[in-house]
C-alpha cells in the first residue's frame, strides 16, 4: 500500500514552523488586545451562500477557488456548503445572526485560522492557509481606517519583516462606482477579441475584475487603463484624503495605487494591501483588507458600515525567512528525570509529576535504558537541568545536574522544587544564570 500524503496545496506544520505561527499569533494577540478587538471563532464550513453573496458569485475565490463540501446524507445533501476562503463573510454572519448591532458600536473582533481555497499550489499559495483578520463593525472612518492600517504595519514590525510596502486606493461606493465601471467598459471593449476568455465573460458580467487579473497578458491594458481616483464622488474623495491625512498623522507611509481594487467584491471606498518592498506578484502580497460598507445588509443586517484586514501568516513566515530572521527555539522542558536504576521508572515518573503539579516543566525518561543514554538524550534536546534519582535518594537526595555548566550538587526533594522554580524564573527574565550557582 502507498503511503498517505498531505493533500497538495496543504502542509504539516512541523515543531519548527508551528513555534513560528505561535510567536505570531502571540504578537497578533497582543496587538489586538491593546487596540480593543475581541476574539471570536466561526466555523470553518458556512452555508456556500454566504461566501457567494458576500464575497460575490463572480469572483476567483467563489468561481474558481471555492471548496465546496457536500455531507452527502439525507437533509444534508439538499444543503450547499463550503469550506472558509475567508473569514470576513462568516463574521459578518455571525454578527448579524447574534444581534451584535445593538452592542455599543464599534464591534471590533479577531480571528486567526486556517481559510481555504482551491487554488493552482505554488510557492506561497496554498490550499490551505492561515489568516490573522480583523474587522471593525459600525464606524464609517475615515480615522478607523487609518488606525487598522497602522495596526497591521504594527504587526509586521514587531514581527521582525524589515520592509512592507502599504498600497492604499479608495474604489469608491454605489453613487460613484458606475459611472467608472462604464468607463472601464469602454476602455476594454474595443479589446475583447484579444482577452482571455475568463476576461472577456467578466467585461459583461463585472468589469472591475479585470483590473485584478492574474493574466499576463492583461497587465499592459490594466496599466493603461482609467483611474479611479478621476471618478470618486465628492463624499468619497473626501473619506479617502481623510484617510491620508490620518495615515499621516501616524507617519504611516504608503503607495498610491489607483489599480488596486482587491479581488472579492464586497469593497467600498478604502482598499489597501501589503508587499514586502519590491515584489509585484499576486502571491507576494502579505495582506489585504478594505471598508465594506454594504456588506452587513447584503447579508441581512441592518445598513452598517465596516472595515478589516486579513493577513496571510503563511506569506509572513516565507517573508521573515527570507528577511533572514531568526526562527524561535522550539520549546523543550527545562528538566529532566533520570535515574541510576533503569527499571525504576516509578521514581522518575513521580518526581516529575511532583515538579510539574509545582508548576515546573520537566519531563521523565522512562525508557529502560542506562543512566548514560538517559543523560545523553537530556543534553540533546536541550534541557537545562537533569535530576539524577541514585543511591542518595535512601537519604531523601537526588543529584542536580547543571547539564550546561557541566556541574552538580546533592539536594533534597524539597529543595529542588524551590531551586527548580528559582532557575526557571531567572530564565524567563531573561537572566538565564544556572540555578543562581
Ligand atoms: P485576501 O486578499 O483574499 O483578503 O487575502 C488576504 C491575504 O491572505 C492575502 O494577502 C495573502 O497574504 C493571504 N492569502 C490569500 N490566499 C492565499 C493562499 N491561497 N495561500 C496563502 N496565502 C493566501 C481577504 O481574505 C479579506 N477577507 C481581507 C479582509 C478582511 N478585508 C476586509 N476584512
Amino acid at each position: 500500500m502507498s503511503r498517505p500524503q498531505a493533500p497538495r496545496g496543504t502542509r504539516d506544520l512541523l515543531p519548527a514552523e508551528r513555534t513560528v505561527f505561535l510567536r505570531l499569533e502571540g504578537i497578533a494577540r497582543s496587538l489586538t488586545d491593546r487596540y480593543g478587538y475581541q476574539p471570536i471563532e466561526t466555523p470553518l464550513f458556512e452555508q456556500a451562500e454566504v461566501f457567494e453573496r458576500g464575497v460575490g458569485a463572480v469572483t476567483d475565490v467563489v468561481e474558481k477557488e471555492l471548496f465546496r463540501v457536500s455531507a452527502g446524507r439525507g437533509e444534508a445533501e439538499r444543503e450547499r456548503w463550503a469550506l472558509r476562503p475567508e473569514p470576513t463573510a462568516g463574521m459578518v454572519r455571525a454578527y448579524v445572526q447574534h444581534g451584535m448591532q445593538t452592542l455599543p458600536q464599534p464591534v471590533k473582533l479577531t480571528l486567526i485560522g486556517p481559510m481555504f481555497r482551491y487554488d493552482r499550489p505554488q510557492a506561497g499559495r496554498y490550499r490551505q492557509f492561515w489568516q490573522f483578520d480583523v474587522e471593525a463593525f459600525g464606524d464609517a472612518g475615515p480615522a478607523i481606517d487609518a488606525e487598522i492600517i497602522e495596526l497591521a504595519m504594527r504587526f509586521y514590525a514587531e514581527a521582525g519583516l524589515p520592509a512592507v510596502e502599504l498600497r492604499l486606493n479608495s474604489i469608491g461606493d454605489p453613487a460613484c462606482r458606475p459611472g467608472y465601471i462604464e468607463a472601464l467598459r469602454s476602455y476594454f471593449a474595443p479589446h475583447t477579441e484579444a482577452l482571455p476568455e475568463l476576461e472577456r465573460a467578466r467585461l459583461v458580467t463585472s468589469p472591475l475584475r479585470l483590473l485584478d487579473s492574474k493574466e499576463p497578458a492583461m497587465a499592459a491594458l490594466i496599466a493603461a487603463a482609467p483611474s479611479i481616483t478621476d471618478h470618486l464622488c465628492d463624499a468619497c474623495a473626501e473619506h479617502f484624503a481623510g484617510v491620508r491625512a490620518h495615515l499621516d498623522a501616524m507617519s504611516v507611509t504608503y503607495r498610491l495605487e489607483p489599480r488596486l481594487v482587491r479581488g472579492l467584491d464586497y469593497y467600498t471606498r478604502t482598499t489597501f494591501e501589503f508587499f514586502p518592498v519590491g515584489h509585484d506578484g499576486q502571491q507576494d502580497a502579505l495582506g489585504g483588507g478594505g471598508r465594506y460598507d454594504g456588506l452587513i445588509e447584503l447579508l441581512g443586517g441592518r445598513p452598517t458600515p465596516g472595515i478589516g484586514f486579513g493577513l496571510g501568516l503563511d506569506r509572513v513566515i516565507l517573508a521573515l525567512a527570507a528577511a533572514g530572521v531568526a526562527a524561535p527555539d522550539v520549546a523543550h522542558v527545562s528538566s529532566v528525570v533520570v535515574g541510576a536504576d533503569p527499571a525504576d521508572t516509578l521514581t522518575r515518573l513521580r518526581i516529575a509529576t511532583e515538579l510539574r503539579a509545582a508548576g515546573l516543566s520537566a519531563r521523565a525518561d522512562l525508557g529502560r535504558r542506562k543512566l548514560g543514554k538517559q543523560l545523553e538524550s537530556a543534553a540533546r534536546e536541550g534541557a537545562h537541568f537533569a535530576v539524577i534519582c541514585g543511591d542518595e535518594l535512601e537519604a531523601g537526595q537526588v543529584l542536580l545536574r547543571d547539564l550546561q555548566a557541566g556541574t552538580q550538587r546533592p539536594v533534597t526533594v524539597t529543595e529542588l522544587t524551590r531551586e527548580l522554580a528559582r532557575s526557571e524564573a531567572q530564565h524567563r527574565h531573561g537572566a538565564g544564570g544556572p540555578g543562581g550557582r
